[in-house]
């Protein structure tokens, strides 16, 4: 087949071109255009930690660890809004057999990359946890001080079994004493942002987890 300008192959759309003939499309991509895709700001950048191909082989382990501890059961997935949405959908769709979803938000983390270290519930759950096996699923583990109101909120709610998984685990900066039961990668302690995780809600849309880098021109907070 002849080779067909990007435009062209814009028109006609991809699925009339073989895989073979798709121009690598990051060639053609300008650094100006990765920085506007990925909304960086000025003075932000972007230092990739896990690639989402290793972030996907991880949660298939986590999912067949998880299932192998509950064979049988309903696993009842609490997805902590909003950063854990992703690790949570690519988790129930690894973990088989029956899993059922709900939701929980709470706000832990101001503007920026400060901690307040206050919790609060901004949404609690739609259905009872009275007698099921609930799997806590969490994006990042940090001090701890969310997990730790949760656990306290979930646990006189008299679940059957009570479990925590976090895609993330900042080991160092832990104030609460808890951990998880089921971790993806203990990560340093830096700031992080993609899968899931936000800066004054950016960068959620990334697909890998990044350190988000402040230069000269940017205010970074401390944490
Ligand atoms: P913890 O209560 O300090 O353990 O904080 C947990 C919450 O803080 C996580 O669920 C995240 O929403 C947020 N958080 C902690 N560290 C980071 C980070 O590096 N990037 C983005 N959000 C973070
Ligand atoms: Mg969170």
């Amino acid at each position: 087949m002849r080779r067909m300008k990007p435009t062209s192959l814009l028109r006609i759309g991809w699925s009339n071109v073989s895989f073979r003939e798709r121009p690598a499309v990051g060639k053609i991509r300008t650094k100006k255009k990765a920085k506007e895709r990925e909304g960086l700001r000025p003075g932000e950048a972007l230092r990739e930690l896990i690639s989402h191909a290793r972030i996907r082989g991880k949660v298939a382990e986590m999912a067949q660890e998880i299932r192998r501890d509950f064979p049988h059961d309903t696993l009842h997935l609490i997805g902590v809004l909003k950063g854990s949405i992703f690790f949570l959908a690519d988790l129930a769709r690894e973990l088989g057999g029956e899993v059922s979803f709900d939701f929980l938000g709470v706000a832990s983390y101001g503007k920026g990359t400060d901690s307040t270290g206050e919790v609060k519930l901004t949404k609690d759950l739609d259905v009872g946890i009275e007698g099921r096996t609930v799997l806590i699923v969490e994006d990042i583990l940090d001090t701890g001080l969310t997990l730790k109101y949760l656990l306290k909120l979930f646990e006189e709610r008299k679940p059957k079994h009570l479990r925590v998984a976090v895609l993330l685990d900042k080991v160092e900066r832990r104030i609460a004493d808890v951990k998880a039961d089921y971790t993806g990668f203990p990560i340093p302690n830096e700031f992080v942002v993609g899968y899931g995780l936000d800066f004054d809600e950016r960068y959620r849309n990334l697909p890998d987890v990044c350190v988000l880098q402040f230069g000269s021109r940017g205010k970074a907070k401390s944490g």
